[in-house]
């Protein structure tokens, strides 16, 4: 059973109430669109793609999005809102998205964001990191955010895991506006890619685009 599963956290069009006020309150809620939108992206899969407020998104600014989940109440509202994008019930642990060829479909990045890799079915997130690089094209990206929290999925597992599927890791940062990453640090947005062919670079440095003071970065507690 997903950690998800188990959550009470709300689903669908209450999930989305907690960002609608935030965007109401003039906050930035696109903070994981335009990080994805500096790889100048054509296609993206949001894998764990809940109501698909990140997909939605970055299909709105001309990228052509495909979005999966296990999730069926919060896939009802992602279908609601933009019935004309490709949502699909899936487990991001064991999954194939076929193209046309009868091969895998590919896409310029791979997203997991809003504490996916955390919310799996403890023990799957190798299988999951398989499956989600599988669908990142040559020279693509798999871009994962999740909170770090101790005893639980680390970036280290994430990292030995990518790379053995062969994802090379090119970038980390604390937060999806590019916060720079430390060891410590409670949250992490990694960037992996799949060298080959089509070579995609980030447009900017996110990290250059701000000065960062000590208290944007929270550092988590050392263990006992
Ligand atoms: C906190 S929500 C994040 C949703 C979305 N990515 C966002 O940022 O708003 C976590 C999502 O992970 C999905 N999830 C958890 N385990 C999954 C699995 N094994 N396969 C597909 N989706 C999964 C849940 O269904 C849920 O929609």
């Amino acid at each position: 059973m997903s950690r998800w599963s188990s959550t009470d956290a709300p689903r669908g069009d209450a999930y989305d109430e907690r960002f609608d006020r935030l965007a109401a309150a003039g906050h930035d809620v696109h903070g994981e669109a335009s990080f994805v939108m500096a790889y100048g992206p054509t296609s993206v899969l949001d894998a764990g793609c809940g109501t698909g407020r990140v997909a939605i998104e970055l299909g709105r600014r001309g990228v052509a999005v495909a979005g999966i989940d296990l999730d069926l109440a919060m896939l009802e509202s992602a279908q609601t809102k933009s019935p004309g994008i490709d949502w699909i019930h899936g487990d991001v642990s064991n999954f194939v998205i076929p193209d046309d060829d009868g091969g895998v479909r590919t896409f310029d990045v791979v997203l997991t964001a809003g504490n996916v890799m955390i919310f799996l079915t403890p023990g799957t997130e190798r299988s999951a990191v398989r499956c989600l690089a599988d669908h990142v094209a040559p020279g693509g990206h798999l871009v994962s955010g999740f909170q770090l929290t101790e005893r639980r999925y680390g970036v280290d597992a994430y990292d030995r895991a990518c790379a053995s599927v062969g994802l090379e890791r090119v970038a980390r940062y604390a937060t999806w506006d590019g916060a720079p990453w430390l060891e410590g640090v409670g949250y992490a947005v990694s960037v992996h890619q799949r060298p080959g062919a089509g070579h995609l670079e980030p447009a900017g440095d996110a990290a250059a685009q701000r000065t960062w003071r000590a208290d944007d970065v929270q550092v988590r507690p050392a263990a006992d």
